[in-house]
């Protein structure tokens, strides 16, 4: 019988995924998708003084897809932007018990996903985002 691939945690915060939904006034919005699987991400955030005060996501692909999503939402609430900006897609993946190689790349979408939500608050701002801002062709192949 194979072996299942997922950790316990992948599969409670895909059965479960924390913080699914909109932020209706949300200080930043991104989206990302991987061209390669056709998974897409979009990541609320809501930012007062500095602070994430909320997250949320709409995710529509695969199920670590989903679990990334939630735990990165998780994660940065209550972090500066600073602190989120270095969460990176590994320590997603680890603070979900860890993923299968080949799902890496889901991770690293969640990990644009809150860059490029990070990346239009600047933009709204008026600060320079460039330096954080996912590129087009960043997909994790
Ligand atoms: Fe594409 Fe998971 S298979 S994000």
């Amino acid at each position: 019988m194979a072996e299942q691939p997922y950790s316990e945690k992948v599969m409670d915060h895909f059965l479960h995924p924390r913080n699914v939904g909109e932020i209706p006034d949300a200080s930043g919005i991104g989206t990302v998708g991987n061209p390669v699987c056709g998974d897409v991400m979009k990541m609320y955030i809501k930012v007062e003084n500095d602070i994430i005060v909320d997250a949320k996501f709409k995710t529509f692909g695969c199920g670590a897809a989903i679990s990334t999503s939630s735990m990165i939402t998780e994660m940065v609430k209550g972090k500066t932007i600073a602190m989120a900006l270095a969460i990176s897609n590994k320590a997603v993946a680890e603070a979900l018990g860890g993923l299968p190689a080949i799902k890496l790349h889901c991770s690293i979408l969640a990990e644009q996903a809150l860059r490029s939500a990070l990346a239009d608050y600047y933009k709204k701002i008026g600060k320079d985002s460039s330096a954080f801002e996912p590129k087009e062709d960043a997909h994790g192949h």
